[in-house]
């Protein structure tokens, strides 16, 4: 997967640019191994690394009314919101596939909400494969604040 501020690494690479990585992989991994998806069967973790330095788990919960279910990145967010962080810099998310998948766009529009510099680290449980990119070249045109500000009064 590439793209403009898009790239392909490898999992020691991530580890270099970011020393949490690892810890944060591992937190993702575990978190993905606990998910609740008896219907679609693809298992998602997630690790968010909030303002404070403490790293949060997510993992997605389906629901038999599809459109209720969670994914591992909002549900993420949501463990490290309750737990009082206003800032997320990074989310690292897993998924079972041969190469890593980016998080769907329900998940980049809610993290959009930190800004547009969080590094999103999408690593794979079935490969070396690790796509790294900021937020905000994940996300062009995203729906901001200023938007509904804008709105006619
Ligand atoms: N899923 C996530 O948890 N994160 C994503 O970014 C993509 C999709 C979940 C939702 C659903 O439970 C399953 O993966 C299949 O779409």
């Amino acid at each position: 997967m590439s793209g403009p501020g898009i790239e392909t690494i490898d999992r020691a690479e991530a580890a270099k640019r970011l020393p949490e990585f690892p810890a944060l992989l591992e937190m993702a991994l575990t978190a993905q191994s606990r998910a609740r998806a008896p219907y679609s069967k693809f298992h998602v973790g997630a690790a968010v690394l909030a303002g404070s330095g403490r790293s949060y788990p997510g993992a997605n919960v389906e629901s038999a009314s599809y459109g209720a279910t969670i994914c591992a990145e909002r549900a993420a967010v949501v463990g490290a919101v309750a737990a009082g962080e206003t800032s997320i810099a990074v989310c690292v998310v897993v998924t079972p596939t041969p190469e890593p998948s980016s998080p769907c766009g329900i998940c980049r529009q809610l993290l959009m909400e930190f800004g547009p510099e969080m590094m999103v680290y999408a690593a794979s449980s079935e490969g070396d494969g690790v796509m790294a990119a900021r937020l905000g070249d994940l996300l062009p045109m995203a729906f901001w604040a200023a938007d509904l500000e804008d709105a006619a009064k």
